[in-house]
């Protein structure tokens, strides 16, 4: 029987059991309590507390600026709201990359301080000993290959990922080195559909995409992307479900017009 709203909490073994069934995961990012209910009431599989919370909330370019502590704040807010989602947080550039003992410490304060049900963080190779005394410590572990944007200035893009074959076999050995490691899923971000469903046939661990196709377990969006919030972001793998822009806009131009012809507050909305 697929996973319901209204059937008992989700967690990692969930996910694996979700993946063995050929029931496919949702995820969306969430930075904030009222968001977070809304989506856990609508029967969101995990909420990713992301960085992109950089982009999305605080206006900047890249993920880069977000911090440890501002992190904390968005995902303590989210646990309140979250019911049934699992709840998964990114660990921000600069808390992980230094070795394994700042990743651990990093990871302990979002689990103690927000309430969080596990971490993820991007890189493959060079994050695999964070990683184990991560998992080592009985935090779950998300990875996340393919574009990584913690890493734009290394690349320059946000062009597709692991289109040519030698970045396709670093991405494949990555991905089984994570999963060796003790990570219980692994995201792919931008990459062929081709190569996401050889990853995803290869490993145990469920993956979800993003711009990753649909040869996948799971998909995961930016909430605010999918809701139309940003009609100016329009990338190929997005597909919007609603425009809120225009939904939001509207009701406050009525609102402003209201305010100035003074229709608002009427007689029955006054004490
Ligand atoms: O920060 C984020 O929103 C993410 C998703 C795009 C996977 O990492």
């Amino acid at each position: 029987m697929p996973t319901t709203a209204a059937t008992k909490k989700i967690t990692t073994h969930t996910l694996r059991q979700m993946k063995a069934s050929g029931e496919k995961i949702s995820m969306l990012t969430a930075y904030d309590y009222t968001m977070a209910r809304l989506l856990d009431e609508a029967g969101v599989d995990v909420l990713l507390v992301g960085d992109s919370a950089a982009n999305v909330m605080a206006g900047y370019e890249t993920t880069l600026p977000i911090t440890l502590d501002q992190m904390i704040y968005h995902a303590a807010s989210v646990v309140r709201a979250a019911r049934r989602s699992l709840v998964i947080v990114d660990l921000p550039f600069g808390s992980y990359q230094e070795d394994a003992r700042q990743a651990l410490h990093s990871a302990v304060r979002v689990m103690k301080e927000t309430g969080a049900h596990g971490i993820k963080l991007e890189g493959g190779e060079s994050v695999i000993e964070a990683v184990q005394r991560i998992v080592a410590a009985g935090i779950p572990v998300m990875g996340h290959l393919g574009l990584t944007p913690q890493s734009i200035y290394q690349f320059g893009t946000y062009a597709v990922r692991a289109a040519e074959e030698k970045e396709a076999q670093k991405l494949l050995h990555d991905a089984l080195l994570l999963q060796q490691a003790g990570c219980f899923a692994l995201v792919l971000e931008k990459i062929p559909a081709k190569l996401a469903g050889e990853v995803t046939a290869q490993l145990s661990i469920p993956v979800i995409g993003i711009g990753a196709g649909k040869y996948v377990d799971g998909q995961v969006l930016v909430v605010h992307d999918m809701l139309g919030m940003n009609q100016a972001f329009k990338p190929r793998f997005l597909r919007q479900y609603a425009n809120l822009q225009e939904v939001i806009q509207e009701a406050v131009r009525q609102y402003v017009a209201d305010v100035k012809s003074q229709q608002f507050p009427g007689e029955h909305e006054q004490y």
